[in-house]
C-alpha cells in the first residue's frame, strides 16, 4: 500500500526520490508527493496524482540533496492533495511521511487544536508533523524531538522525517511497518520496500520494530545493536519488465526458475525427503507435530489450503487453512502440539502479521513462508520457509502462489518420511517435485491454445470455477484471478455443491471452469460437466494428459506430475486465462482498480 523513499547525500535527491516511488506504484496508492530541504526551507509537491505527474509538478525543484517521497493509499479522508503525504507543520520546518496507523490520532488532534494548532487535512499522519515539530522548538537533536513526539503516538508507523533547518539528516522510525536503509559511497537511502533501493545498493540494514535511525550521507545511528548490513539477492533486473508487456506475463513466465529455486538444496530423491533447515525441527520435533494449520489472505490462504490437502495425504497429519482474520478475531484455541504456519508473498499483510503475534503471545508454534527476506512476518517468525519466487511486482500473485504450494509439497513430504510415507512413495514424490519446474514449462509453451479461450471469458458477466478436494482450492485460486484483474465475476465452488443451489444460474451464458485432476474423482467431476452441459452451460475443463473428457467444449491439457502434485499444475493455466481475459478487456493488469500489492492495514 503507501510507499516511502528518502535520500540523503552526494547527489540531487529529487530524481532519485521520483525513480524510487515509480518502483513502489506497483503497492497500489492514490496520491503522491515529495519534499525537499533547501537553503533552510522545505520545498513540498503533493497532489492525487500518478508519479508520471508528480514528475511534471516538480519539474521546477532542483538543487536539494535531501529529501523525502511518498505514495498514499487513503486510508483516513479522501486521495486529496491535503491529505497526501508528505505533510508539514504548520511553520514548514519539519515534513513527515508515514506509512501505518496512528490509532490515537483523534485524541492527538483535539490535544493540538486545543493549544491552536491548525490542522489542514483529514489524515491522522499529519499529528506526526506537528509533534515533531513542537518538540524541535524546544531544541535538541532532530533524534530527540521525534523520540518525544513518538512517546505520545499509539499505532503503527513506518516514518521518515526531514528538517528544513538541518538537511544534512533524516530520521526514520520502525514500529509495526516496514522500513529498510540503503547503504551508499556517502550516500543513503530510505525505502519501505527494497523494490526502491536495489538499484542504487545491495548493502541494506532492515530496521528493527521500535527502532530509530539517524541518517547521515556517511551512516547511520541506532540504539540497537551493531549489525552487519545485508547483502540483497535481488538485483535491479528483478523489477525491470526485459521485454515483457507487463509483469504479470514476466512474473507467470518466470515460475519455472522460480520453482527451481524454492526447491534448490531441499529435496533429497535418494531419501525420499526434503529438508526445510528454517524449520529448526529436529526429525522427533517434526514427529510430535499433530496438526499443521495455514493461515495468510486471499491468494496465500488458498495456497494453504493447497498445503493442508498435502500435508494430510502425505503426512496423513490432520491440516486445514484458514483466513488470517478470521482466526486472529474469532479468539482460536491455540494447540501447542500444532505447527501454524504463516503464509504470505509479501510478509506485510496486517492480518496475517497480527495472526502471527496473537499466535506467538498464546505461546503457538508459528513459522512463515514467506517471498520477502527482512519482511515483518519473516522477521517475527524465527523459524520458516523462504519461498524464493524473487520479487513479485503484479498485484496479482502468480510465482509466489505456486511456490507457496510447491514449499508446503516440501514440508508435507518432510512430515510423511517421519511417519508413514515409505521410501518408495517418498522417492516418488521427490522425483515428481524435482520435474516440476519443467512441467510447469510444458504448461506455459501452451500459452497460445489458452489464451484463444479468453475471449469466451471477457464475453461473459459471470464465470464458474468448480472442483473438489484436490482441485477445489485451484477453483478458488482460478476465481480470484480472474475476478481481480479482468473484473469479470467468478466464483468458485465445490463441485459437489452445484446441485444444491448454485446451478440455477448456469445458462448458456455462464461458462464454468471445471477441473479435472487424474485421480479416484475424475468420474464425479466428469458428472459435474454433464450436469452443466444438460442446462446449455459453456465448459472449459482444465485436465490432465490422457483422461478422455467427454461433454466439455473446450479441454485444456497439463502434464501429470502424479494425484498429489497435479493442482501445483493445474493452477497455471488459469493464471493464464485471467491474464488474456484482462488482456482482451484492455485492463491496467499490474495494477488492478481498488487493490494493493501489499495490505499492510486491515
Ligand atoms: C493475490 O493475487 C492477491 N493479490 C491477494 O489475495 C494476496 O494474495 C493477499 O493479499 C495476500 O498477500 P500476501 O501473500 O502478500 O500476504
Amino acid at each position: 500500500m503507501c510507499g516511502i523513499v528518502g535520500y540523503l547525500g552526494r547527489r540531487p535527491a529529487l530524481p532519485i526520490l521520483l525513480e524510487g516511488l515509480r518502483r513502489l506504484e506497483y503497492r497500489g496508492y492514490d496520491s503522491a508527493g515529495v519534499a525537499l530541504a533547501r537553503d533552510g526551507r522545505l520545498l513540498v509537491r503533493k497532489a492525487a496524482v500518478r508519479v508520471a505527474e508528480l514528475t511534471r509538478l516538480t519539474a521546477n525543484l532542483a538543487g536539494s540533496t535531501t529529501g523525502i517521497a511518498h505514495t498514499r493509499w487513503a486510508t483516513h479522508g479522501p486521495a486529496t492533495a491535503t491529505n497526501a503525504h508528505p505533510h508539514t507543520d504548520t511553520g514548514r520546518r519539519i515534513a513527515v511521511v508515514h506509512n501505518g496507523i496512528i490509532e490515537n490520532a483523534t485524541e492527538l488532534r483535539a490535544t493540538l487544536s486545543a493549544s491552536g494548532v491548525r490542522l489542514v487535512s483529514d489524515t491522522d499522519s499529519e499529528v506526526l508533523a506537528h509533534l515533531i515539530a513542537a518538540a524541535a522548538a524546544r531544541g535538541g537533536t532532530l533524534t530527540e524531538a521525534v523520540r518525544t513526539a513518538l512517546a505520545d503516538v499509539e499505532g503503527t508507523y513506518g516514518l521518515l522525517v526531514l528538517d528544513a533547518e538541518r538537511p544534512d539528516v533524516l530520521v526514520a522510525a520502525r514500529h509495526g511497518s516496514p522500513l529498510v536503509l540503503g547503504l551508499g559511497d556517502r550516500e543513503m537511502f530510505v525505502a519501505s520496500d527494497l523494490a526502491a533501493l536495489v538499484r542504487h545498493t545491495q548493502q541494506v540494514i532492515y530496521l528493527e520494530d521500535g527502532e530509530l535511525a539517524t541518517i547521515r550521507a556517511d551512516g547511520y545511528e541506532t540504539r540497537g545493536a551493531d549489525r552487519p548490513p545485508t547483502v540483497v539477492e535481488d538485483v535491479p533486473g528483478d523489477y525491470e519488465l526485459g521485454g515483457h508487456p507487463d509483469f504479470m506475463a514476466k512474473e507467470i513466465a518466470e515460475q519455472p526458475e522460480a520453482a527451481q529455486r524454492v526447491l534448490r538444496g531441499r529435496l533429497d530423491e535418494r531419501l525420499g525427503t526434503a529438508r526445510l533447515d528454517g524449520l529448526r525441527l529436529t526429525a522427533r520435533e517434526l514427529r510430535g507435530i499433530r496438526r499443521v494449520k495455514f493461515l495468510g489472505c486471499g491468494s496465500a490462504y488458498y495456497a494453504g489450503q493447497v498445503g493442508a490437502g498435502l500435508v494430510e495425504e502425505l503426512a496423513r497429519v490432520p491440516a486445514d487453512a484458514e483466513p488470517a482474520a478470521e482466526f486472529r478475531y474469532r479468539n482460536p484455541v491455540v494447540d501447542p502440539d500444532c505447527l501454524y504456519i504463516a503464509v504470505s508473498q509479501s510478509g506485510e499483510t496486517a492480518d496475517t502479521l497480527a495472526t502471527v503475534e496473537e499466535l506467538q503471545r498464546k505461546g503457538g508454534r508459528v513459522a512463515g513462508a514467506v517471498n520477502v527476506v527482512g519482511s515483518a512476518i519473516a522477521r517475527e517468525c524465527d523459524s520458516g520457509v523462504f519461498l524464493h519466487a524473487g520479487p513479485e511486482i503484479s498485484v496479482a500473485s502468480t510465482k509466489a502462489f505456486t511456490n507457496m504450494t510447491l514449499a508446503f509439497a516440501l514440508l508435507a513430504l518432510t512430515l510423511g518420511r517421519v511417519r508413514d510415507l515409505s521410501l518408495g512413495e517418498g522417492r516418488r514424490i521427490a522425483r515428481a517435485l524435482a520435474e516440476l519446474p519443467e512441467r510447469i514449462g510444458q504448461v506455459l509453451a501452451e500459452e497460445d491454445r489458452i489464451a484463444s479461450l479468453a475471449g469466451r471469458f471477457a464475453d461473459a458477466q459471470h464465470v464458474f470455477y468448480l472442483g473438489r478436494v484436490r482441485g477445489w482450492p485451484v477453483a478458488r485460486e482460478g476465481a480470484q484471478k480472474l475476478k481481480e484483474i479482468s473484473y469479470v465475476h467468478a466464483e468458485a465452488y465445490q463441485s459437489s455443491e452445484l446441485k444444491h443451489g448454485p446451478l440455477a444460474l448456469v445458462d448458456a451464458a455462464m461458462p464454468s471452469v471445471v477441473l479435472i485432476p487424474d485421480d479416484e474423482l475424475a468420474v464425479k467431476n466428469l458428472g459435474t460437466i454433464e450436469q452443466i452441459r444438460a442446462r446449455g452451460g459453456p465448459v472449459v475443463a482444465v485436465t490432465t494428459t490422457g483422461l478422455a473428457v467427454p461433454g466439455a467444449e473446450e479441454v485444456v491439457r497439463v502434464p501429470t506430475a502424479g494425484p498429489e502434485l497435479d493442482p501445483v499444475l493445474l493452477t497455471i493455466p488459469l493464471q493464464l486465462l485471467a491474464y488474456h481475459t484482462a488482456r482482451k478487456l484492455g485492463r491496467d493488469i499490474d495494477k488492478p482498480r481498488n487493490l494493493a500489492k501489499s495490505v499492510t492495514v486491515e
